[in-house]
């Protein structure tokens, strides 16, 4: 697929009907977010991929209550790393989060090439998180990644907002308002 369809077709759908998520789609969202650039290519980030369905309903529990849509999905990635994993400059620059940023972005953009929903959220409890998987202390559960098929029967648990938003992408800054050319 092109590159400018696929970005378009990348969104943060909230209606999302089961679909079945294959080890090769898997390897595939991995394979590319792999390919992101870092910081003398530390390589930061760490991923989880909660795909069975007993770990998926715990981990539903560790959601909030506006994140109640993501309980329709088929697969969570969870997404971590710790600063200590990649450079962290004497004047106090620490990159782990943002290498580990574009790789999601690597991998959000091949999962919407596939077909998938990969929707990142903010709204959940990390400790929680961190105690159903088990993950080591120290490490910072930065997003999680929900994953599904966009379903065109809008999710009953939406808010009127957020039934505008799946109609319609939501606005963006004019390029003015972010950049400038010198
Ligand atoms: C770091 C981050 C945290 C987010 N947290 C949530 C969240 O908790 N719940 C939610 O429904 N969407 C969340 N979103 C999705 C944004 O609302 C969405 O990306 C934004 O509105 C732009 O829409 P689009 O991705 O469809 O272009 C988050 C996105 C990012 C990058």
């Amino acid at each position: 697929m092109d590159f400018d369809n696929v970005v378009n077709k990348r969104r943060s759908f909230r209606s999302l009907e089961q679909v079945q998520i294959s080890d090769n789609d898997i390897l595939q969202l991995a394979k590319t977010s792999s390919l992101a650039p870092s910081c003398y290519n530390n390589q930061p980030w760490r991923y989880i991929f909660v795909r069975e369905r007993n770990k998926l309903n715990e981990m539903f529990d560790a959601l909030s209550e506006g994140n109640a849509w993501a309980k329709s999905s088929s697969m969570i990635i969870v997404v971590y790393s710790k600063k200590e994993l990649d450079c962290a400059m004497k004047d106090g620059r620490d990159y782990y989060k943002f290498d580990t940023g574009i790789s999601c972005g690597f991998l959000m953009l091949k999962a919407a090439e596939l077909g998938f929903v990969a929707h990142p959220i903010a709204g959940y409890d990390p400790e929680k998180v961190k105690r159903i998987l088990d993950i080591e202390s120290g490490f910072e559960v930065l997003t999680l990644i929900i994953v599904g098929k966009h379903s065109e029967v809008i999710n009953p648990v939406l808010k009127d907002y957020q039934i505008e938003f799946e109609k319609k992408r939501p606005e963006r800054k004019k390029i003015e308002d972010f950049i400038k050319i010198i």
